[in-house]
Order: C-alpha cells, then sequence, then structure tokens
C-alpha cells in the first residue's frame, strides 16, 4: 500500500450554531479519483475549503503527503501540489482563453523572468500552448472565456487548475449545469488526467460518480456516513435512505 496523498482526520468546522463538518476521517490514496457525495448541505464544499486552505478547520488535522498542513493557507498548499476548482465557474471573462492559461501558468517562471511580462516568459507561454493542446482548446485561445460555452468553460477551468501541474486536484462538481454530451466529454477527460494526477471530485451525478471513481465518500449533514468502492456504497442501506432514496 503507498503512503495516502491526503489524510483528513476528525475535521470539523461550525458556522454558528451549525457544524457544517463534523469529525470527518478519510484517506485519498494516490492517483484515480476519489469522490465524495452527498445530499445538497451535505457540507462538501464546506470539506473542500478545509481542505484546499480556505477554511481553517476548528478542530482536526490535514495531512498531505505526511507533511501536516492543517494551519497552511492555499497558496502554500499549491506549491505543494493541491490544486482546487470551484462549484461557480472562476474565470477572467473578459480575457481570450490562451490569456487565461498564461496567468494560470505564470508561477511556473524562474527567477528573475517571473517579472516579465506574459507575453515574454518562455515558461508561460509554453504551458500555456500545452494546456490548449491537451485540453482541446486551440481553436478556441483567441476567443474571450465569457464567450465559450458552458461546458467549454468548464474543461478551460480543468486546464487552469492543471496550469501548475498539480499532485492532487479538488474539483467542486466539474459538470453541474452541463449538457449530457459535455457531461460524458468532461467523464472522458477526468478519466485522463486521474492516470496522472491525484483526483477528489464532487459530483451529483451518481452514474458518472460510480463510473469513474475508485473511492466513494458519502456525506450527510456534515458527517461521513459511508466509503468504500462503488458498488459497496451504492448497496449501503444506510446511503440508500440519506441519499439515493428510491432511485438505488
Ligand atoms: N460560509 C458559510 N456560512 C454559514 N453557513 C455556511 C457557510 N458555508 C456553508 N454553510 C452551511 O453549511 C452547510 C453545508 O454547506 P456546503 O455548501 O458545504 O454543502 P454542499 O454539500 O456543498 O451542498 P451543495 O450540494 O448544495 O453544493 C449548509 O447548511 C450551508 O448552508
Ligand atoms: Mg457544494
Amino acid at each position: 500500500m503507498s503512503l495516502p496523498i491526503l489524510q483528513a482526520k476528525s475535521l470539523n468546522k461550525n458556522f454558528g450554531g451549525l457544524r457544517a463538518v463534523g469529525q470527518v476521517t478519510f484517506d485519498v490514496d494516490p492517483l484515480g479519483v476519489t469522490s465524495i457525495i452527498g445530499p445538497n448541505g451535505a457540507g462538501k464544499t464546506t470539506l473542500f475549503n478545509l481542505l484546499s486552505g480556505l477554511y481553517i478547520p476548528d478542530e482536526g488535522q490535514l495531512l498531505m503527503g505526511g507533511e501536516d498542513i492543517t494551519q497552511l493557507d492555499p497558496v502554500a498548499r499549491l506549491s505543494r501540489g493541491m490544486a482546487r476548482s470551484f462549484q461557480i465557474t472562476n474565470l477572467f471573462f473578459d480575457l481570450t482563453v490562451e490569456q487565461n492559461l498564461q496567468l494560470a501558468s505564470q508561477k511556473l517562471e524562474s527567477w528573475p523572468k517571473l517579472f516579465y511580462a506574459t507575453s515574454k516568459s518562455p515558461a508561460t507561454l509554453e504551458r500555456a500552448q500545452e494546456l490548449l493542446e491537451e485540453f482541446h482548446l486551440e481553436a478556441k485561445k483567441d476567443e474571450p472565456a465569457g464567450a465559450l460555452s458552458h461546458g467549454e468553460q468548464r474543461r478551460l477551468e480543468i486546464a487552469v487548475t492543471m496550469a501548475l501541474r498539480p499532485k492532487i486536484l479538488l474539483l467542486d462538481e466539474p459538470t453541474q449545469g452541463m449538457s449530457s454530451g459535455d457531461t460524458q466529454e468532461t467523464s472522458q477527460l477526468i478519466a485522463q488526467l486521474a492516470k496522472n494526477v491525484t483526483i477528489l471530485l464532487i459530483e451529483h451525478d451518481v452514474e458518472l460518480v460510480m463510473d469513474l471513481s475508485k473511492h466513494v465518500i458519502v456525506m450527510a449533514q456534515g458527517e461521513k456516513i459511508a466509503e468504500g468502492n462503488p458498488r459497496d456504497v451504492r448497496s449501503n442501506p444506510i446511503v440508500q435512505t440519506a441519499y439515493f432514496g428510491d432511485a438505488a
């Protein structure tokens, strides 16, 4: 067994009297897709905010590759190889696709070229070009991000999160609001990426989760109520009651 890339130990986060995340413990093993599912308001996004450093937990500990990162801010976590996307599209809509990718890649440039204009930074330009190709966005490179279809915007967003070659990628509902064609395409993209980067995925589309994931964590009302391989999770009576209802 390889060392988990991420370990959450008894994480807690309260908002006033509301326990949004309570006593959540789990490991994420390297590579492949680990998914977090659960009904609306279960605490999934709050958990991501704890993992990515947007929030510091009230209690509990978070380890990345064995290192305690509980108190580190998002930039420090990014420099250790953790990247995330947001539930709401998070791009510079007025900038072109290529410019969005260049901005995201800037930190790859070495000193002192880090202070060059983006358009003169070789590492930045090269990485943006690679991403345009890898994510099939070359034909759209000069279009403003705001002019892309919803599916293309989410693809660009994933490309942006991959710019600094993270080790672990946190994706919060990447298929939200997508057509079934775009969902299918995104699913294939995630499966492809997961060969080289560990993916932690929040997703409402149960079929997609069952197809993609090697491990599924189920949350309800702030707590982890089950985890395991997709088949076991799906047939777990606690999960069926809390989440799948009659649809399982
Ligand atoms: N910043 C905040 N301040 C106060 N309450 C919050 C805050 N963020 C989340 N909550 C509350 O915490 C609970 C968990 O919310 P969270 O957004 O983590 O759920 P979720 O599982 O991501 O839901 P969804 O599936 O709808 O995205 C909810 O009751 C929510 O209203
Ligand atoms: Mg959410």
